[in-house]
């Protein structure tokens, strides 16, 4: 089955964030991604996604695959209506967590990906779109 070239899929439970990789990797497949760079994208998912619901409470996946004359991409976008992230800096600081993680999603994430562009602020909820070229 081909998927649309966009769409959107809820983060609220645990369930989701398991469907969320499915959906990656689906996409990724779809795109024509190797191995390597899928798994790669694929982690960053499972991080992301995973601080979209514990931290901001649900939210969003929003995919897009990029056609390019000379290039094909993925984005994903992860976006929720939480508390928003008051110190980007401190949060993209390997390590530091305001839970009990490991402090290492944003910034692992960061480095699996082509593009990291992350949106935030106190109140205003988080936004963090993520792109993979192939
Ligand atoms: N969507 C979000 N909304 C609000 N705060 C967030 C969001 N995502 C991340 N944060 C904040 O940024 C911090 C760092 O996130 P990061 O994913 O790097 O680490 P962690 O989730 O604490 O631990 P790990 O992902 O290693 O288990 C979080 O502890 C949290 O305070
Ligand atoms: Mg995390």
């Amino acid at each position: 089955m081909t998927l649309p070239s966009s769409g959107t899929h809820p983060i609220q439970i645990e369930q989701d964030v398991v469907l969320a990789r499915q959906l990656a990797r689906k996409l990724s497949q779809q795109c024509g991604m190797r191995l390597i760079d899928l798994t790669k994208l694929v982690t960053a998912v499972s991080e992301l996604a995973r601080n979209t619901m514990v931290y901001g409470g649900g939210g969003h996946m929003d995919w897009q695959i990029i056609e390019e004359p000379a290039r094909t991409g993925l984005r994903l976008l992860f976006r929720d209506e939480g508390p928003g992230i008051a110190d980007l800096k401190l949060a993209l600081t390997d390590g530091w967590t305001s839970g009990s993680g490991l402090g290492l999603g944003l910034t692992g994430a960061r480095r699996l990906v082509d593009e990291f562009e992350l949106d935030t602020a106190p109140g205003q909820g988080t936004r963090v779109a993520i792109t993979r070229w192939v």
